[in-house]
């Protein structure tokens, strides 16, 4: 949610470089537009920059509802002057629709003083009508120029932007990261985070702030990842970061492990196609460096205790959406090869209804953004009752992993659709990698019981592989139902959370109305919906499987097929058995079970996609969703 970039450079534009000439306008609105595009992923619905530079009185703005485009012909129509500085914003609106007038940035303090903002300022309102007491008007309905015109009044006050946007920070309510220019001060940003991500990039001769570090990674890969409650100020030649108090503070640097062709869609219709395709990949990377010579898993980044570890008797999994579809899938596989109760909970839920937790509870908290406020508060909540929390993660410099006991990344690389795909394959991958480390650490496994597990996952990546060059028959299919409006989807064991998953992606990608159901619950009354030509996709488990799943699923199609629905059905290679009850089957290799959902969810996921796409839908930017869900 929101987009934030900022810039402070005294180098021309690229092309332009190199002169020595004083700064002009076309490196700061390069940066912070381009900067902006790259952070589209995480949802908005306007946007806007503002410029200050030297000799000016006051900055200049240009903001639009709607896409970048929109703010893009803005600026050709009517263009910005030179600037040495500059902030970008893509808005997701809360206070206040998204209209021209409340997108941001918001000016204050006569025009000279501009201010961008993602989060929500709570008490936005009494703050309002105090300004308002003393005089001040406001132009738009939102919580961010009541931050703007509050930060003027501080300003004029100190005299001092760092010292203004401190005083505001410690005065607001809420969650906020918050960036400010001024016309005083045409070298520098000043911004402040709270319970809300703020990146600083670290460049030659230029500095950098980001929402995540997409934001600038075409520029830099340095990076400083700000801690929570700090303000920091950025100028060409350097960077200060304070507390809320004004006293000096660290930031802990990192290097950028991906480069902007990550973020690229590398000749892909959509990013979504892309990060489909680069699951292999995703899986292959989260599992490298884990093991050493003799084939043990090392997590080195667990930095808790083994005799903590050790004496875990509950792990709760806490997630959201796709990542607690993830969580539930592990579950399946920590029980069964630690040996621990292992619940999994959606984390808004887990953190309002006082859950039994305590020293011996150990938290997972899956994110792919690692700064979803849900999950945030949920990490916070937990460790508060004194439970060890470990994050699975994929964004580098996010707020999870910094308030999280430990972390065990996910390498899927940035992940720009707003469906999740490739973080899905890489979440269960490293809960797997942290299932077989408590299973060798706590002996439930002898260590070459592990070795070989954890070759099956290596494996994984190649059969993954196979599943994705199989895709034209999904898509092929999918085309032919863009005219459905109902899909079910069926799956026991691993394959439960498979089918879930499956649907929240035709939901969210193909606005259809889909549902997964655990396959024995279906007599319990979800059977009802199916009538003559009702698509119900089966997840069914492998043939070889030590237990009678297979037979108690195709006993499920079964049921549904006397009842007129079509069954497209998702099975292993060589599964003659299920051949016999499938209209469509989407064959999958042989896995070992509880690694099946790292292939069966594949097709389901393209299916919803060439869904979309026949529909004429965005599958990148579904309606009404944002990437990072930065707000409880
Ligand atoms: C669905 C999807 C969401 C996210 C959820 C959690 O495709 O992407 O359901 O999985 O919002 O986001 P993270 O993983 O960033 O915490």
């Amino acid at each position: 949610m929101c987009g934030i970039v900022g810039y402070t450079g005294s180098v021309r534009a690229e092309g332009q470089g190199g002169t020595g000439l004083p700064a002009s306008s076309e490196r700061p609105l390069e940066v912070v537009l381009g900067g902006l595009k790259r952070l589209e992923y995480r949802g908005y619905d306007s946007a806007g920059v503002a410029l200050v530079g030297p000799g000016r009185d006051t900055a200049a703005s240009a903001k639009k509802a709607g896409k970048l485009a929109n703010l893009v012909a803005e600026i050709e129509a009517t263009p910005l002057p030179a600037a040495t500085a500059a902030v970008g914003h893509t808005r997701w609106a809360t206070h206040g629709g998204p209209t021209d007038v409340n997108a941001h940035p918001h000016l204050a303090d006569d025009g000279r003083l501009a201010v961008i903002h993602n989060g929500i300022i709570e008490n936005y309102g009494e703050l309002r009508e105090g300004l308002e007491r003393d005089g001040v008007s406001f132009l738009s309905d939102t919580d961010t120029e009541v931050a703007a015109q509050l930060l003027a009044r501080e300003y004029r006050a100190a005299g001092d932007l760092t010292a203004a946007m401190a005083a505001t920070a410690r005065a607001l309510e809420g969650t906020f990261t918050l960036l400010a220019v001024h016309a005083d001060a045409p070298e520098t940003v000043v911004g402040a985070r709270h319970d809300s991500p703020l990146v600083v990039g670290l460049g030659e001769g230029e500095n950098f702030l980001g929402s995540d570090v997409a934001a600038f990674v075409a520029y830099t890969k340095e990076a400083l990842e700000l801690a929570q409650d700090q303000v920091v100020t950025i100028t060409p030649g350097a960077v200060a970061v304070t507390d809320f108090a004004g006293r000096p503070a660290e930031g802990k640097r990192f290097t950028v492990d991906w480069d902007a062709a990550a973020a690229e869609k590398g000749g892909f219709d959509s990013f979504m196609d892309k990060e489909i395709h680069d699951q292999p990949q995703a899986v292959a990377d989260t599992l490298l460096g884990r093991t050493d010579a003799s084939g043990r898993i090392v997590l080195d980044d667990l930095r808790i205790d083994e005799s903590v570890l050790r004496s875990v008797d509950k792990i709760i999994v806490i997630a959201c959406g796709t990542a607690a579809y993830a969580g539930h899938v592990a579950k399946y596989a920590i029980e069964h090869w630690c040996r621990i109760p292992v619940e999994v909970e959606l984390a808004h839920e887990f953190r309002y209804r006082d859950p039994i937790v305590d020293e011996r509870t150990l938290v997972v908290a899956i994110s792919q953004s690692g700064e979803t406020m849900d999950t945030l508060m949920a990490v916070r909540h937990a460790r508060e009752q004194g439970a060890k929390v470990v994050a699975i993660v994929n964004t580098n410099g996010s707020t999870i992993p910094r308030e999280s006991d430990a972390v065990l990344y996910t390498h899927a690389g940035p992940e720009i659709a707003v469906a999740s795909t490739k973080a899905f394959l890489a979440q269960i991958t490293a809960a797997y990698i942290l299932g077989l480390y408590l299973a060798q650490l706590r002996g439930n496994k002898f260590p070459d019981e592990v070795a070989l597990l954890f070759d099956e996952l290596r494996n994984m990546s190649r059969k993954v592989q196979t599943v994705i060059e199989r895709g034209e028959y999904v898509r092929a299919t999918a085309r032919s139902m863009s005219a459905a409006d109902k899909v079910l989807f069926l799956g026991r064991h691993v394959g439960y959370p498979v089918a879930m998953e499956g649907a929240l992606k035709l939901k969210e990608l193909a606005y259809i109305h889909a549902e997964g159901f655990a396959a024995g619950e279906l007599k319990h009354g979800p059977i009802a919906l199916v009538d003559a030509g009702q698509p119900v996709f089966v997840v069914v488990p492998s043939p070889h499987g030590r237990d009678q799943l297979h037979s108690k699923v195709v006993s499920n199609i079964q049921e549904i097929r006397a009842r007129g629905a079509r069954t497209l059905v998702i099975a292993e290679d060589g599964d003659d058995e299920v051949l016999k009850h499938a209209d469509e089957v989407f064959w999958i290799p042989r896995a070992p079970t509880l690694m099946q959902p790292l292939l069966a969810v594949v097709p389901l996921q393209i299916f919803a996609m060439a869904l979309a796409t026949a529909k004429g839908l965005d599958v990148d930017q579904p309606r009404n969703l944002a990437k990072s869900v930065t707000v409880e």
